[in-house]
């Protein structure tokens, strides 16, 4: 038996990581950690929920005595970490709940895993789940490797940055076993839809403005969630204690590019004329300090475990698109109340 807490399972890709543990490995014990914040939502994992090595616990992750006394309830013995603030156009907005959650939430976990394990660290992992915009924008050429120096621009990119850097401190200072991952844009079902392609895919069901920021040159490298998931399980597994993997699909999109395609797709699904909702493109004011573009190379991850995307990303967005439609109520739930706030003082001006 193992006891395994994840972090931030409620959220989108949390939830996809859950779910594949708590399926594919009865003899686990998954406790999954998370406060539900506006991201998080237990709705994303109903049909586990009453799954026998499944329990969730609601805590903050900065809540160090509360992470300590979790760690004592159920013998934790490995972490996958994924709780976080993880909006940029939010931590521009806010960048101390950033700091907070992503900075002093992930070293409440490390310092709880360290006293908890006590220097035993036999078969105990302390799994960081990161993102490739640490590494910064790339011009038009070039790829981001496990080498390349951290720059990050955003404030949520400088949070998940500093996080990775105390989690390779605490591999270094006190030997405690990590693992890092860093991945490229996810997208799929259950994304909270203040991201491009749920945002989008919502907005056009509904004929409502999309929002493009700048002249929608930017580009971004996007994984189907599933993908994210099965290769975390890969490198939980099989990783190289206290090193680092890329994660990414070699699927580059520039943004307006890829709008056209969700638009076609939609309107395609929803027996509209195909591309006619391409009226709805509206040009706003770019975001300050845009990266302009992300590119993961994961041949490392290919070459020493093994992992590949599944799905080419034709499928993945029909598959997401039609997900979204299908799933209304989610969809609803999600964005009532708060979100339609947070949606005015985004995008009104
Ligand atoms: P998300 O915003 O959908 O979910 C975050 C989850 O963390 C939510 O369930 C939320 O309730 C929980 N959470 C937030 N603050 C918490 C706290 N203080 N204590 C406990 N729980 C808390 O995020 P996501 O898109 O699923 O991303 C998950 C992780 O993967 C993040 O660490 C993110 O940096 C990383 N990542 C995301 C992407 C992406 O494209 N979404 C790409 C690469 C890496
Ligand atoms: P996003 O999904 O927020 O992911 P990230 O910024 O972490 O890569 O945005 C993806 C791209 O889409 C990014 O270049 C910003 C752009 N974008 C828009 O043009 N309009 C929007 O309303 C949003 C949310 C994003």
């Amino acid at each position: 038996m193992r006891n395994i807490l994840i972090t931030g399972g409620a959220g989108f890709i949390g939830s996809h990581l859950v779910r594949l543990m708590v399926n594919k490995y009865p003899d686990y014990r998954i406790i999954n950690l998370d406060v539900l914040t506006y991201a998080g939502n237990l709705a994303n994992l109903k049909d586990i929920e009453k799954k026998a090595n499944y329990e969730f616990v609601k805590c903050d992750i900065c809540d160090f005595e509360k992470v300590q006394q979790v760690f004592l309830d159920y013998q934790i013995d490995s972490v996958i970490h994924l709780a976080a603030e993880s909006h940029v156009d939010r931590s521009i907005k806010d960048p101390f709940s950033f700091a907070q959650t992503n900075v002093m939430g992930t070293l409440a976990l490390l310092q709880a895993a360290k006293f908890a394990w006590n220097g035993k660290f036999e078969d105990k992992l302390f799994y960081h789940v990161s993102t490739d915009e640490v590494y910064g924008s790339l011009g038009e050429e070039g790829f981001f490797t496990e080498e390349t120096a951290y720059d990050p621009h955003s404030p949520y990119s400088a949070s998940k940055a500093s996080s990775d850097h105390f989690v390779r401190a605490f591999q270094d200072t006190f030997g405690l076993p990590t693992v890092i991952s860093n991945c490229s844009n996810n997208y799929g079902a259950y994304q909270f839809p203040e991201k491009l392609i749920p945002l989008f895919i919502n907005n056009i069901c509904q004929s409502k403005p999309l929002p493009v920021y700048g002249k929608g040159e930017n580009v971004r490298d996007w994984l189907f969630v599933e993908d994210h998931a099965r290769a975390i399980d890969v490198i939980f597994h099989e990783g190289k204690q206290g090193d680092t993997y890329n994660i990414g699909g070699f699927n580059e999109w520039k943004n307006i590019d890829l709008i056209k395609v969700m638009i076609k797709t939609v309107d395609r699904l929803l027996g509209r004329e195909e591309g006619s909702s391409e009226k709805l493109i509206t040009y706003v004011t770019d975001r300050a300090g845009h990266d302009l573009r992300y590119a993961i190379d994961s041949t490392k991850l290919k070459e020493e475990l093994g992992w590949e995307p599944s799905l080419q990303f034709e499928e993945g967005i029909e598959k997401t698109v039609k997900w979204y439609l299908e799933n209304t109520e989610w969809l609803e739930n999600v964005t009532s109340g708060e979100y339609q706030k947070y949606y005015e003082e985004m995008y009104s001006k």
